[in-house]
This record gives C-alpha cells, structure tokens and sequence, in this order.
C-alpha cells in the first residue's frame, strides 16, 4: 500500500524551559514540513519526537523551580507538547526519554557495546562539594569565564561570549547550590571507544552522499585532529540508572538520542522495520549538536550491531537571533512560543521561518518588521488575494458554483500544465530538503495565476464561455493550493479543503493538479483567508523587546 518507510526525527527538547522560536526553525518545522509530504506522497513516514528529560540542566532547572525533576519534566513535557500541537505538528508519538522503553533500551545498548569491548573504566578526578556532598558534575558548578570575564557561567560553555571552556579553565568554580569551592575526589567512570570508530565514521560520512558537504568536512576534521573517547557516566542520582552502579546515571547525551528508537519502540510494534530494515532513517537538529549526531550516535549504532543501521539522511540548519541578537530567556531578548501564538496565527510564522531558511547551516535572523512584510506582502497579497479574487468572482459570476466549461483554450491549458510541472518541481524539492525554494515555487505560480486573472478580466469580459474557462481554471488552483500548501500551512490547506470540500481520501500529493472539485458543485460564501498583520501589532512586539536592549538600558 505504501511506496517506501521513511522515520523522521526531531532533536528532543530539554524539557527544563519554554520553548522559543528559535527551536522551531532549524529542527521541528522543516521536518513537519518534510514528514508530511512524505506521507502525502504515499510513504510510509513517521515522525518521532519526544523530550528529553535528564542530565543536569534538568535537575538545575528543576532545584531553581523548588521542584522534584520529575514534576518538572512532568509539566515541560505537557507545555512543549500542547505548543507543538498549535503549530501544526504532526508527530506520531511525542514521548519522553524517562520513559520504560528508554531505560530498557539504554541499558540494553550498554550491556551490548560492553560485550563488544567498546566500553572500559578509568578512574577521574571529579568536582565534588562538601558541604553538598555530591559530585559536582556539568552544569554544577558556576564561575567566571575566562575569556570574557563573564561572572556566574557554566564550567563547560560561557553564554555570553559563545565560546566553550576547558576543563579546569573556569575562574572562581563555585557549587551552583551552595556556592562552596569545589574540591576534587576520584570516581570510576565508565568510557565508550569513540576513537576507536574514528576510520569507520570516516567512511561512512564521506561515503553518505546525502549528507552536507559542509558538515561532514569539518566532523572529518575532528576525526583527523584525534577523537577522544567519550565519558558516558556521571555521579548523579537522576538518570538512566547504570546497573551495578547504585550511585552513578548515564550521561544524558547517552539515553537521549536512543530515546529516538524507544519512542519509535512505544509506537510501533514493527519498530524494528524502520530501524533495522530498509527504510529510510532522518533526523533533522540544530549545528550546536552536530558532535553528537555525527559522531557519538553513529559509533553507538555501529557498535551495539544488531543490524542497527547508521542514519542515511541528517539535516542540519543554523541558529535563529531575534533583531540581531542572540536569544536570552534570562535578559529578556526571547520571544516564547506561547507568547507568539497569543497574538499571531501558527501558519504565519511557519511560512516566515521556512521563507529565510535554506538547508545550510547559516544563522538567520527573526525581525518582526520582516515577519510583518513577509506575511502581508506575500502570503495576503498573493497567495490570500488570488484565493478570495478567485471565490468573490465565482459567487457573482456564476452563482457561488463551480464552472462547467466547454472547452479550454491553449493558454488555460498552458496554466494547468504548469501547475503538474509546480507539483513535481516542489516534491523534488522537498525530498531534498529545500523547503524555502519549493514555498518559493508556490509563490511563483500563485504570481502566474495572479496575472492571468488579471489579464482575462472577467469582471468585464462579455464572452460567457471565456468567463468560465477562466474560473474554471483559477477554481482548479485553487484545489491545488489546498494540497500544496499542506506540508507548509497546514491549517490554510485544512480550510481551503473545507470551503472546497475536497473529500479526506482525495487529498494526496499525485492529486495536487486533478480536478478535485466537480464542476456544478457548490462554493460556501467566501471568507479571506489571512488577515494583514497591521503596525500596531508589530510596535507592541518590538516595544516589548525594546524595554530589555542592553543598549537602551545602560546607565
Ligand atoms: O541539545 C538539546 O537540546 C538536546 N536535548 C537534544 C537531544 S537530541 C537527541 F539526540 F536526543
Ligand atoms: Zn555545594
């Protein structure tokens, strides 16, 4: 019944803050978008996501909210979900990495890869605080960054100056909770032989025509620098439990990306034929976990055998700034997801975000004035105009009914012809990953269409026949739109269905340029599709931002 299997995924969010609209652009848009029309194509696709609930962000977030990790997962996987749900995305499963099959399957992997020799002990010194008496691992410990002289940031990454921190770097450590000096105590950790993987990764980067050139240069260059092998343990009671081991968790980038086949586990019974079988394994993250992706899951994958396959296919995209700045929950340059759905329709800003953002790993900026453009220049003035000139002319032309005509002239022929060669156009596009060229080719024939009405005039046009040829064939694109624009604007294509009522069973991607409506059936009163965002809804959003710029606010 299906043509192929494809498993899609998506990085799993930290479940340790509001989602933001940067999160969106590189990762859970473009594989919704990818992902359904892949099931509108007639593949088998499913999309697996699922949040990641361990390591110590999580348990830092929580101590800060007062609260047990797990009422804090609890409550971020519900939001996360609820707000992924409002944008339109259609996971098949949205689960958690705390999750049954995730502990099962991380201590499977691991009892695995130990079998196979790739794992081995080695005593480290670790941060421990006394009087906290713990271990102080990651994100644990605060102090001043080297480089930027930036004070209360994490041992491993300074937030403000971007760059990352080696170990023992940081001025002035502190414990996070009590502020003491760490001092150091030795602890077994358990090892996974990354290094040893190094020719086999190699092969398998250069030799994956599907993925990015750019990318894989530069993990190539990893390898040939040297990999170290990856310490897969932490002293932490929150985690994946390491059996044998009552006082030691895996590390969080250990269980996380695993949880991508529990989740798929939890789903399916025939889990395996995704990920085992020959299908076709996506995941699509951001550049920050590019190591992880290309390296670490990988070498997990080879290693553990059991016909696992590596992934075929990984799209990576870059950082979103929010007016040319980085995101900042903490000093208030952020916009949250909730935040932006109060004011705006989701579809908005699935269009915006996938109108600046190719498939490479360049940073892009979100700029409400751009976003108001983008919406009110093309998504109302094109696509939304042509869609309501179309159905306004219907009803007073021909009775709110779709035309009959007798026959079409060459240049109606000539339009429908372009929307099959749009069709086929945009569905490359897509497999490739080039989201924003295949939105762009919706514009272009929208344009296309545009100026035929305008040229035909009908409103003037006292040739009956020629009226109809011509409604006829803008009520055909029309019907088109409301399958094209699926994998974008979900809920524009669910509306233009209903006005059109195209059946449920008829919309498929080889539909996108049939008849879908039958001439003589009847149109609902015509309603706009969009509205224009006016300037006043984009003053408030930049006045809200202006109140936090460092620039404004400096004594
Ligand atoms: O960087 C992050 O936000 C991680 N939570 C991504 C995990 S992706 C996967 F491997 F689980
Ligand atoms: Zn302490």
């Amino acid at each position: 019944m299906f043509d192929l299997k494809i498993l899609v995924t998506a990085a799993l969010p930290y479940a340790n803050g509001p989602l933001h609209l940067g999160h969106i652009r590189s990762t859970y848009l473009p594989a919704d978008i990818y992902s359904r029309y892949q099931r509108l194509a007639g593949n088998e696709c499913l999309y697996i996501c699922a949040t990641d609930e361990h390591g110590t962000p999580i348990v830092v977030g929580a101590e800060k909210a007062g609260k047990k990790p797990k009422e804090f997962t609890d409550e971020y996987h519900l939001k996360d979900k609820k707000e992924f749900t409002a944008l339109g995305f259609q996971f098949d499963i949205f689960h958690r990495t705390t999750s049954e099959e995730n502990r099962k399957l991380t201590q499977h992997f691991f009892a695995r890869l130990k079998e196979g020799g790739h794992i081995y002990t080695k005593e480290v010194e670790q941060p421990f605080c006394e009087k906290c008496s713990r271990f102080l691992p990651d994100r644990f410990i605060v102090g001043t960054c080297p480089h930027c002289k930036s004070e209360r940031q994490y041992s491993d990454y300074c937030d403000s100056c971007s760059n990352t921190i080696g170990s023992g770097q940081l001025v002035n450590p502190q414990c996070i909770t009590c502020g003491s000096v760490p001092s150091y105590r030795k602890s077994q950790h358990y090892f996974f032989k990354l290094a040893s993987f190094s020719d086999k990764l190699r092969a398998y980067l250069t030799g994956n025509r599907f993925l990015q050139r750019e990318v894989v240069n530069y993990v190539v260059n990893w390898i040939d620098g040297g990999l170290q092998d990856w310490d897969i343990s932490r002293d932490l009671s929150w985690g994946v439990p390491i059996p044998g081991e009552p006082d030691k968790v895996f590390y969080v980038w250990f269980d996380a990306p695993i949880g991508y086949i529990s989740s798929t586990m939890a789903l399916r019974p025939d889990w395996e034929d995704f990920w085992k079988g020959d299908s076709t394994i996506v995941h699509f993250i951001g550049k920050d976990i590019i190591y992880h992706h290309f390296l670490f899951w990988p070498a997990m994958l080879m290693g553990v055998g059991e016909d696992f396959r590596a992934p075929d296919k990984m799209a990576v995209r870059g950082y979103l700034n929010l007016e040319h700045r980085k995101f900042s929950k903490s000093r208030g340059w952020f916009v949250s997801l909730e935040d932006y759905l109060k004011e705006f329709p989701a579809d908005y800003l699935r269009y915006y975000q996938t109108a600046f953002t190719p498939h490479n790993v360049q940073d892009a900026d979100f700029i409400w004035k751009d976003f108001q453009s983008k919406i009110n220049n093309e998504l109302v003035a094109s696509i939304g105009n042509f869609v309501h000139r179309t159905l306004v002319l219907t009803e007073k032309l021909n009775g709110n009914t779709v035309p009959a005509p007798n026959d079409l002239d060459s240049e109606d022929r000539r339009l429908l012809g372009e929307i099959t060669s749009s069709k086929e156009k945009i569905a490359s596009l897509i497999a490739e990953f080039q989201l924003k060229e295949g939105q762009e080719e919706i514009l272009r024939l929208c344009g296309e269409f545009n100026r035929f009405l305008s040229l035909r005039e009908p409103w003037k046009e006292k040739d009956k026949a020629k009226v109809l040829r011509t409604l006829y064939v803008s009520l055909r694109f029309v019907s088109s739109l409301s399958i094209l624009l699926e994998p974008y604007l979900p809920f524009t294509a669910g509306k233009l269905q209903k006005m059109l009522s195209v059946p449920r069973e008829k919309v498929a991607w080889k539909n996108a340029d049939a008849e879908l409506v039958a001439p003589g059936a009847p149109l609902p009163k015509p309603v706009p599709l969009f509205e224009k965002i006016s300037d006043e809804k984009i003053k408030a959003q930049e006045g809200r931002l202006q109140k936090n710029d460092p620039a404004l606010t400096k004594p």
